[in-house]
């Protein structure tokens, strides 16, 4: 456990297109033989600052089914959630564990225990990036579309953290990617740039737009989120009148490819950001894409510890 073997996943925009292009095509192969044992006698601490559903299962289920341990851990137990400080935790947590995952608010936090920490840390979601379900993402496109060349994928809704970490996944592997956002909702401006400078290497595009029509004009995927992230409870109401016209519904998706497909991270707040039509409908992809978190982790749990 050296600081030089090290690695971590805080953000795509640390992987190369290769190492991400790998990580899918290692999923491909879990996927068909799920059971094995080459984490065995290694534990997997998953710290939880919000609520989650298939970030622990997935997470959990994929340690075990690679012959490893996961600990739940959530914050409210921890000392960490009494004031002990994030350094400390870190460096206790690599004495006795070999990778960490969290789950938490600011980014600074996965940071600050990234750089304590002499084992790697795993980002399961911060208000800024969603790495892990961009990796599912992918790997439910390239399964559909057999290619990412070409694709344009779509997202309508908030600049949130799966905002960003799909557009990032877009840039890397060379899809088109446009997010449709109302004014004062759109995606960070640095994130941006990065995954427009990106963009060019591999030939993709990166198009923001106020206009939802023209974000899904023509697209392959159309991909929304809720437009009230964990720990924005508070403006539920504000969000509900500034997202009216971002809802993915049939009149929107008619603007789309014709054989288009439905993903969404879950959890999603059916007749709000998407109508069930649509996610219940024949086009949607969501729940093969909430299993590819499954395949997708374990291929960077292997990656990151054996
Ligand atoms: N998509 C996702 O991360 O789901 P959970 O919040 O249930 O983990
Ligand atoms: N943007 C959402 C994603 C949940 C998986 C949130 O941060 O709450």
């Amino acid at each position: 456990k050296t600081a030089v073997e090290k690695r971590d996943f805080l953000t795509l925009l640390d992987y190369s297109k290769e190492e991400i292009l790998a990580i899918i095509e290692e999923a491909f192969k879990l996927e068909e033989n799920p059971i094995q044992p080459v984490l065995q006698g290694k534990t997997l601490a998953m710290i939880f600052e919000k609520s989650s559903t298939r970030t622990r299962v997935s997470f959990e289920t994929g340690m075990l089914q690679l012959g490893g341990h996961a600990l739940f851990l959530s914050s409210q137990d921890l000392q960490l959630g009494r004031g002990e400080p994030v350094s400390d935790t870190a460096k206790v947590l690599s004495g006795y564990v070999d990778a960490i995952m969290i789950r938490t608010f600011g980014h600074d936090k996965i940071e600050e225990l990234a750089k304590h920490a002499s084992i790697p840390v795993i980002n399961g979601l911060t208000d800024l990036f969603h790495p892990c379900q961009a990796l599912a993402d992918l790997k439910t496109i390239y399964r559909i579309k057999e290619t990412f060349e070409g694709v344009k994928t779509a997202y309508l809704g908030d600049g949130n953290n799966v905002a960003h970490s799909l557009m990032i996944a877009a840039a890397k592997v060379g899809m088109d990617f446009s997010l449709g956002c109302p004014k004062g909702y759109e995606p960070d401006a640095d994130i941006v740039a990065k995954a427009q400078k990106l963009a060019e290497e591999t030939g993709a595009t990166i198009t923001i737009t106020y206009d939802p029509i023209e974000a899904v004009k023509d697209a392959d995927i159309i991909y929304t989120d809720v437009w009230a992230s964990m720990g924005q409870e508070s403006e539920q109401q504000e969000r509900l009148v500034a997202f009216k016209d971002f809802q993915v519904n049939d009149q929107l998706v008619q603007h789309a490819r014709a054989d288009y497909h439905f993903l969404h991270c879950l959890p999603a707040h059916r007749e709000e950001e998407v109508t069930a039509s649509i996610i219940d409908g024949e086009h949607s992809a969501v729940f093969e894409q909430a299993e590819n978190r499954l395949h997708v982790q374990k291929a960077l749990l292997k990656k990151l510890l054996s």
